[in-house]
């Protein structure tokens, strides 16, 4: 009998988490690599965050919360649904955890049966896939391309949809694409779901505050509040405030599916940390002025990136509307020989043919679409260029 659970496979290793090991093994051994993994801001957590942090555990806020966050957490939350997504929560709607990440675990585990299916839009966010096997799921993945944006298509929706249909997962900004869905799109989508009413909608909003070119963010309980019944909201501090090591995310939705969550996260890690749900607090209630500052830098970035990456030969882009990241094809790299003779197969000989050349990407196996990689544009101007200039001679070493 094997000690460690079948379950131990099930929980793969993310693509950009194994790039980002990867890099950091090649530079403990003195190489130079620019790493374009990162999937979190390079920015700095606010000054009034941390403040509201320091008082928080001068004030002795060092004690188990409720489980999934406290009053003055929740009421921040309700407020920040009324502010900026027109949507009318209750603080019973509300369920925080140790980031969006464990809300949606929570979700998940709350929720999926053996043999329960939850459609996936590839390229997506790996997390989804592996923790719907996680919780003894299938992820249905449903391909979408750069001739739609990176976005499914309602028909592509609607042919997915089977009797064991429990979730859609929707992310909008995308990662790895930066597709960002408008009100019609998300009507249209709705517009199926309403001829399914069996299944829920996991709307992943994590980016929300990234959107460029003066969009509108719009999340999709907005665009469908005759949906709200079976629509969960996710979100959180980690890109909005850059604090992914905080770790604070938050859900929304039918208070029958918090009060489940709640019971998911109470016999796993109880509530998240003290401080941090302070230090959001004085985010969510704060000065919003940085957030979009933020995100014009990386509008900036993206504006001068993007014709770098084009001008690349055999690569090519799909602008993203929002995030921070730019999903490359490589196609036109693939079949092709490095000095070294090594025929390019896949999108996985691409990474690591990059690595060589001094960049680390994850590649686009590990988000559901191949042959691509993710190129992370959460790392300064100047790295840019750099990498860049390190891809550009590479593709010019191909054969
Ligand atoms: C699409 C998406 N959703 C959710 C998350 C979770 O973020 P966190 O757990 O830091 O709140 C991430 C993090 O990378 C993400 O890319």
């Amino acid at each position: 009998m094997a000690f460690l659970s079948a379950r131990v496979a099930r929980a793969r290793i993310s693509a950009s988490a194994a790039s980002a090991q990867r890099t950091r093994e090649l530079r403990a051994a003195g190489v130079d690599i620019i790493g374009l993994s990162q999937g979190e801001p390079d920015f700095a957590t606010p000054d009034h965050v941390i403040e509201a942090a320091h008082r928080a555990m001068r004030e002795g806020q060092t004690r188990y919360t409720p489980v999934d966050g406290t009053p003055e957490l929740k009421e921040a939350i309700v407020a920040k649904f009324r502010r900026e997504n027109g949507l009318s929560f209750k603080p019973e709607n509300i369920s925080a955890g140790a980031g969006g990440k464990q809300v949606l675990y929570n979700a998940l585990m709350a929720t999926l049966d053996p043999g329960d299916e939850v459609v996936i839009p590839a390229p997506s966010w790996v997390a989804y896939a592996i923790m719907t096997e996680f919780a003894e799921g299938v992820p249905v993945w449903v391909r979408t391309g750069p001739e739609n944006g990176f976005k499914l298509q309602p028909a592509q929706l609607d042919a997915a949809i089977t009797p064991r249909t429990k979730w859609l997962m929707l992310n909008s900004p995308s990662n790895p694409t930066g597709a960002v869905y408008s009100p019609g799109e998300l009507r249209e989508l709705a517009a199926v779901l309403e001829r399914h009413p069996h299944v829920w909608i996991l709307a992943d909003d994590m980016y929300e505050h990234i959107v460029f070119d003066d969009r509108r963010f719009v999340t999709f309980a907005e665009a469908a509040p005759q949906l709200a019944e079976r629509t969960l909201v996710v979100n959180g501090a980690s890109k909005t405030y850059a604090m992914t090591g905080w770790r604070l995310g938050y859900g929304a939705g039918p208070s029958s599916l918090v009060r489940a969550m709640a019971r998911m996260q109470a016999q796993c890690s109880l509530n998240p940390s003290s401080i941090s749900q302070a230090a959001v607090v004085a985010g969510l209630d704060g000065p919003q002025e940085i957030v979009a500052q933020r995100c014009a830098e990386f509008q900036q970035r993206r504006d001068a990136v993007l014709p770098l990456l084009e001008a690349i030969p055999g690569l090519s882009c799909t602008r993203p509307d929002g995030a921070f990241y730019i999903y490359v094809s490589c196609a036109g790299w693939i079949g092709r020989r490095t000095p070294a003779g090594q025929e390019l197969a896949t999108d996985v000989d691409v990474g690591a043919y990059l690595l060589e050349s001094g960049v680390a990407v994850p590649e686009g196996t590990g988000y559901g679409l191949s042959p691509y990689f993710r190129v992370s544009f959460a790392t300064s101007l100047d790295k840019l260029k750099e990498a860049c200039r390190r891809m550009d001679a590479a593709a010019r070493r191909l054969a």
